[in-house]
């Protein structure tokens, strides 16, 4: 099993031997590797079990050491960074060659964000490398938010988890490029769209796998728990069950249901507030995926804020 702790030096002495440490941010926790070596980013495929065509994020400690990295940085998304940075904000933009292919899956533009986690972010610091990274979790798996997440599926294949309590935001990042003048959005996520729109106006989204050759990772079924994860109206989906034979599980916004044991239950947010439904998507959808139940019923969020974000891993969820 994997240890963990708390200690940054430790943490930097098992990356520089080119091993991979988990890292907790405030959007998810991240499998990290040094992202200068290709050696150890190839592990990071490995051990997620992750095909080498879907590319990785760079995790970088400032904005300043940004340009040791890209070769330029278009106008729109500068003004994101300096509004957004650190945070839950993964910007593409044209690689310098020192990032490694593997890192790139060979695509001109590199993924890269400064998070906001302390203990991450000191790691960072006495770095003279970034940390490629991508969600602890096996491929096509939910992703991890917890110490103890990462443990109970990679902990066998890493040396050591940084343990920084529960991550804040809950969502990955919201992935952001240009293409000619034009701003996209390649991936909803924990930074809202109003938010970016408020800074530099219109922004298109391109949101799916399938006419999305940009952002290869963005597979149509992915963030899914093992068990067949249904999508509807509540009311009904639980109505059907209540007849056949099939144990379940209920993950609703805020309502509870009388009639289902409550142990299967889970309430993202009792008070209906999405930030809090997103910091709670992944861990209940675990719990869920843990249960003696045989399939999982869940509700589509509001299609405001967060919950636009939340309701694209939703359906990646059920898109099994
Ligand atoms: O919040 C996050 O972004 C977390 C934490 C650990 O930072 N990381 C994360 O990484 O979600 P990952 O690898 O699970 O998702 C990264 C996504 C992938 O879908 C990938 O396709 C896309 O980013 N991506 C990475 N580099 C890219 C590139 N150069 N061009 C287009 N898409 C890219
Ligand atoms: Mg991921």
């Amino acid at each position: 099993m994997a240890k963990i702790g708390q200690d940054i030096f430790e943490a930097k002495s098992f990356l520089k031997e080119g091993k991979l440490v988990a890292i907790p941010t405030e959007t998810v926790y991240g499998l990290a590797g040094n992202a200068l070596n290709a050696a150890s980013v190839a592990s990071i495929f490995e051990t997620k079990n992750r095909p080498s065509f879907d590319p990785l994020i760079i995790h970088i400690s400032s904005f300043e050491r940004v340009s040791e990295f890209v070769e330029s940085f278009p106008e729109p998304l500068l003004l994101l960074a300096e509004k957004f940075w650190p945070g839950p904000l993964t910007l593409l933009l044209p690689r310098k060659p020192i990032i490694p292919d593997l890192v790139t899956s060979g695509l001109e533009r590199v993924a890269v964000r400064v998070p906001n986690h302390p203990l991450t972010n000191s790691l960072l610091e006495i770095l003279d490398f970034p940390l490629a990274a991508p969600s602890a979790n096996p491929f096509g798996y939910i992703s991890p938010t917890s110490a103890k997440h990462v443990q109970d599926q990679l902990g066998e294949k890493i040396p050591y988890i940084l343990d920084g309590g529960r991550c804040q935001v809950g969502l990955e990042s919201t992935i952001v490029g240009m293409e000619e003048d034009e701003v996209f959005i390649y991936r909803l996520g924990g930074l809202e769209v109003d938010a970016i729109e408020r800074v530099i106006g219109p922004v298109l989204i391109k949101n799916h796998s399938s006419s999305n050759p940009q952002a290869p990772g963005l597979l149509e079924s992915h963030y899914a728990p093992r068990k067949p994860f249904l999508l509807g109206d509540l009311d009904e989906l639980i109505l059907n069950h209540l007849q056949g034979k099939k144990k379940f599980g209920v993950m609703s916004l805020s309502k509870s249901f009388g009639g289902v044991n409550v142990k299967t239950q889970r309430q993202l947010s009792k008070s209906g507030d999405l930030k809090e439904a997103a910091q709670n998507l992944f861990a209940s959808m675990r719990y869920l995926d843990e249960q003696d139940i045989e399939v999982i019923l869940a509700e589509k969020m509001p299609a405001i804020g967060l919950g636009n974000a939340i309701n694209d891993r939703l359906k990646r969820a059920a898109a099994q």
